[in-house]
């Protein structure tokens, strides 16, 4: 019998994400021993010399300054998208047209309608897609997801979520691609997406909001040095209503001065409480109510092998895993996916319902009134 084959990733991009996943990519296979491992085969990147300077450091032999080669290249099985927001559609779109699956980092689009179509689009051609969301598969937040599914803090009264960094606050801070409105939203889809895309996994989807955006450093400059207006918001602040009748908050800000990543929430139960922070991201703190008068209070829970895809990595509690390993936990869960196993999330169906969140953020401030996230998907788009 011949062995299982790997699955030939086309990398496209370099930077800050498209090392994570090279670095994933290997880790996956050594710390879960993967039957079909994902192996960076291509990278392209925005010229030949990029990307063949970039491939030698991630030791990528195969390299190509046109990521349109990698769509048709016969011994490329996926597409890894870690480029800026607005090039993830028309890569993903070429690669569902080539009928190959697409791993493609958040936020999806600029913007709901070209999410939904692409979403559409990969289900109608029966391609798998796999979405960044990098944050839902640290073993603590899968932890407390299965508390709230078992029950364990009873009904969920409450979430207050917040992604907050300060990567903006200097003034001198150039212009970069984040900036663009071509690629949509500012703090709110760079980093709200994250906090939604937690709230929605942990808490379910979220029907209603009342949001306010603001701009504080209304014009930056570019690395050329041309002044330009800064056109999308800074910060983003929004009540919101659950399905399932949980209410709560949610907050984006990269200018919250001294937070470095301070993506946070904390969910209110009948029967008990979860605090989790990714600036502490090892650490879950629960509170179960019924203790005994003068004893009541937070435990601090370190994460361990008890918890989920924790133990491949170290046999012992209170060893830290970081945010690359949790992109390692990201990697093997696509490739079971791949292989038959169970369904990844959040897939490109997901991801436009998180994008679609984050632009009823946008009309309700915009509008400066509640809007239901229903109103802002396109017609015939059935939410998740
Ligand atoms: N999941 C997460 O936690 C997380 C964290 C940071 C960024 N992101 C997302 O990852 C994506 C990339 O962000 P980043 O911080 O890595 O950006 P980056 O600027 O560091 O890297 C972008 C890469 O894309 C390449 N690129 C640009 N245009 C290209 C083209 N036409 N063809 C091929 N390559 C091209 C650049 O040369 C660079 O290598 C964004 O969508 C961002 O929102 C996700």
């Amino acid at each position: 019998m011949s062995e299982p084959a790997p699955i030939r990733v086309g990398l496209i991009g370099s930077g800050f994400m498209g090392r994570s996943h090279a670095i994933a990519m290997r880790t996956a296979q050594a710390v879960f021993g993967l039957e079909r491992p994902l192996v960076p085969t291509v990278l392209a990147d925005v010229d030949a010399a990029t990307a063949k300077h970039a491939g030698a450091a991630l030791a990528i032999d195969r390299t190509t300054g046109d990521w349109r080669s990698l769509v048709d290249d016969a011994e490329i099985d996926l597409i890894d998208i870690t480029t800026p927001n607005t090039l993830h559609e028309p890569m993903a779109m070429a690669a569902i047209g080539a009928g190959k699956p697409v791993y493609c980092e958040k936020p999806l689009a600029p913007d709901a309608a070209t999410a939904c179509r692409m979403a559409l689009a990969a289900e109608a051609a029966g391609v798998p897609t796999f979405v960044g969301f990098n944050y839902l598969k640290n073993p603590l937040v899968q932890t407390a997801r299965a508390m709230v599914e078992s029950g364990e803090i009873g009904e969920v009264w409450g979430f207050r979520g917040i992604h907050a960094e300060d990567y903006m606050t200097d003034p001198a801070a150039p212009w970069t691609w984040r900036l663009d409105p071509r690629g949509g939203a500012g703090a709110v889809a760079d980093l709200g997406s994250h906090i939604i895309s937690l709230a929605r996994h942990v808490v379910g989807p979220i029907t209603d909001l009342s949001a306010d955006l603001s701009t504080k450093i209304r014009e930056r400059t570019t690395a050329a040095g041309e002044r330009r207006p800064v056109q999308v918001d800074d910060e983003a602040r929004a009540l919101i209503r659950f399905a399932g009748g949980a209410t709560g908050t949610l907050e984006a800000s990269w200018l919250a001065t001294g937070r470095k990543m301070y993506l946070a929430f904390e969910l209110t139960g009948s029967k008990g409480s979860i605090l989790l922070n990714m600036e502490r991201m090892n650490e879950l703190r629960l509170f179960v109510r019924g203790g005994v008068a003068g004893r009541e209070g937070y435990v601090e829970i370190p994460a361990g092998p008890a918890h989920p895809d924790y133990a491949p990595f170290c046999p012992a509690p209170g060893h830290q895993l970081g945010f690359n390993e949790i992109k390692a936990i990201e990697v093997k869960a696509i490739a079971l996916a791949l292989a038959g196993g169970a369904a990844f999330q959040p897939d490109f169906r997901e991801a436009a319902m998180i994008q679609a969140t984050v632009d009823t953020i946008l009309r309700s401030a915009r509008e400066r009134r509640w809007v239901a996230v229903d109103e802002v998907l396109p017609k015939g788009f059935v939410a998740g």
